[in-house]
């Protein structure tokens, strides 16, 4: 049949702010009814609660396949002292999901820099690879808005690259599906 393009999802933001806890839900083994391939149009993104997650060392890397691509989603941590491997990434990536907790509006500043750091640097800076936010933990009590999570990003100002930002509970799954699908789409 047909081969699958292969693409590069890096996934970024700081710790805690529930990457692997999105990858996880994608990851064909927490469904039962699972049969081989994943199957199409991600319909494999579950409401079951994930297994136990805990901080990412270094990062993971994990394979999943949509109805078209065949993905390898490297998984970083976020903790500051395993930020520097993110960039040794960047020239192979085809795609950016970066995470945001949306409850924690204290360090909403340090995911500013991390990000201007990122899309500054100059792997990144000349490429219009498509950047999907997801506001993560939504469901909490003082999350913010994702329209307020855009604007404490200023993510108005980028202007090279297509990016879109998803509000998401990552636990229940919800907001996943709406992200990826927008994403598969704007992956060349
Ligand atoms: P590092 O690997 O350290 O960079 O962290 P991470 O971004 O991978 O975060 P992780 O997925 O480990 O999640 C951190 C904590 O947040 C875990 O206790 C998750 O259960 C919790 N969490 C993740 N997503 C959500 C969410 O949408 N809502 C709530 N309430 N908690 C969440
Ligand atoms: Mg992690």
């Amino acid at each position: 049949g047909l081969r699958k393009k292969e693409v590069n999802v890096l996934c970024l933001g700081l710790d805690n702010s529930g990457k692997t806890t999105i990858i996880n839900q994608l990851k064909p083994s927490n469904h039962s009814n699972h049969l081989g391939p994943l199957s199409p149009d991600w319909k494999h993104v579950s409401q079951t609660p994930a297994q136990e997650i805990v901080p990412t060392i270094g990062f993971n890397i994990e394979k999943f396949k949509s109805s078209s691509l065949s993905f390898t989603v490297f998984d970083m941590s976020g903790q500051s002292r395993y930020r520097n491997l993110w960039e040794h990434y960047y020239k192979e990536s085809h795609a950016i999901i970066f995470v945001i907790d949306s409850g924690d509006k204290l360090r909403m500043v340090v995911a500013k820099e991390e990000l201007d750091t990122l899309l500054n640097h100059e792997d990144i800076r000349s490429k219009k690879l498509p950047v999907l936010f997801f506001a993560n933990k939504m469901d909490l009590r003082d999350a913010v808005s994702s329209v307020k999570v855009s604007q404490m990003l200023s993510l108005e100002n980028i202007k090279d690259k297509p990016w879109n930002i998803c509000a998401s509970n990552a636990i229940k799954g919800e907001g996943l599906q709406e992200g990826l699908d927008w994403l598969q789409d704007h992956i060349k």
